[in-house]
């Protein structure tokens, strides 16, 4: 593994057991569960729930799943969901939190693993994480090394067809690093408080995403900006980030 996914991996770990625990952490949460729930209709896949009735079978791909917000935000109208991350403290907390809310590991369950390595891992090559009706990345894009890989490895776990991409991240927020940086000045010594080793681009603009959807072959580009900023409080003092929400569906034929 790379160091700068080493990195990422260790971070994470570290902060499984107290992610969403602070105020803001959990209103970001619940800002992306917001922003993908009331755009159902506009990520245009088919649910599994109409009147209140699950009547299809939809497949769920919640990549660098965390302790699973993505899961929690669309659980209710699909039927079948694969979590995936670098972090094997977050897997652990994601299928703790999956078990509690009733959901049975056939339903519901997270692996360890890293789809942006040189090389795919062979227990993520099966069945069960290939025909996907909808894959994840939620607020992850920024932290993977190589974004268009991960872009390409998921468009192609998608039904030929239907299954459609989203991504949920950030617009560019380079102006930070210097925030950071002051920071890192007064205070030396410090580790680095806010996750910064573990962030590899500050953010993207539609041209970068719709660049990367285009070169791995996926068609309907949409993108849309979230009116409310994320606010996040951290040591070195408050951000405001603007999210955005990029999906684009797999060409062919099922
Ligand atoms: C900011 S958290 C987001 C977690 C969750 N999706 C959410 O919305 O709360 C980023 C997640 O990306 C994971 N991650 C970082 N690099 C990864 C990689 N190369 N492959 C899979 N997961 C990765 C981290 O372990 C972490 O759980």
């Amino acid at each position: 593994m790379s160091a700068f996914r080493e990195a990422n991996r260790k971070a994470f770990n570290d902060l499984s057991a107290t992610y969403n625990a602070k105020p803001w952490q959990h209103k970001l949460s619940q800002q992306v569960s917001d922003a993908l729930q009331a755009r159902r209709d506009w990520l245009g896949i088919q649910w599994a729930q109409s009147n209140n009735k699950y009547d299809r079978d939809v497949k769920l791909l919640d990549y660098a799943c965390g302790t699973g917000a993505i899961t929690r935000a669309l659980g209710p109208y699909v039927t079948t969901i694969r979590g995936i991350d670098i972090s094997e403290k977050m897997v652990e907390e994601y299928n703790k939190a999956a078990q509690s809310s009733g959901l049975s590991t056939e339903q519901a369950r997270a692996v360890v693993g890293d789809l942006v390595a040189e090389t795919v891992p062979s227990h993520l090559i099966g069945d069960d994480y290939q025909d996907f009706d909808i894959a994840i990345i939620g607020l992850g894009f920024h932290h993977f090394e190589n974004p268009p890989l991960a872009v390409h490895r998921l468009a192609e776990r998608l039904k030929p067809g239907e299954g459609v991409l989203v991504i949920i991240d950030f617009l560019p927020f380079s102006h930070e690093r210097k925030v950071e940086q002051q920071y890192r000045e007064q205070n030396p010594g410090a580790d680095f408080p806010e996750m910064s080793h573990t962030i590899k681009h500050d953010g993207f603009t539609e041209q970068d995403m719709r660049r990367m959807f285009g070169d791995a072959g996926l068609t309907d580009f949409g993108f849309e900006i979230e009116v409310e900023p994320a606010v996040m409080e951290l040591k070195s003092g408050t951000r405001e980030r603007k999210i955005f929400i990029a999906k684009g569906r797999r060409t062919g034929h099922a």
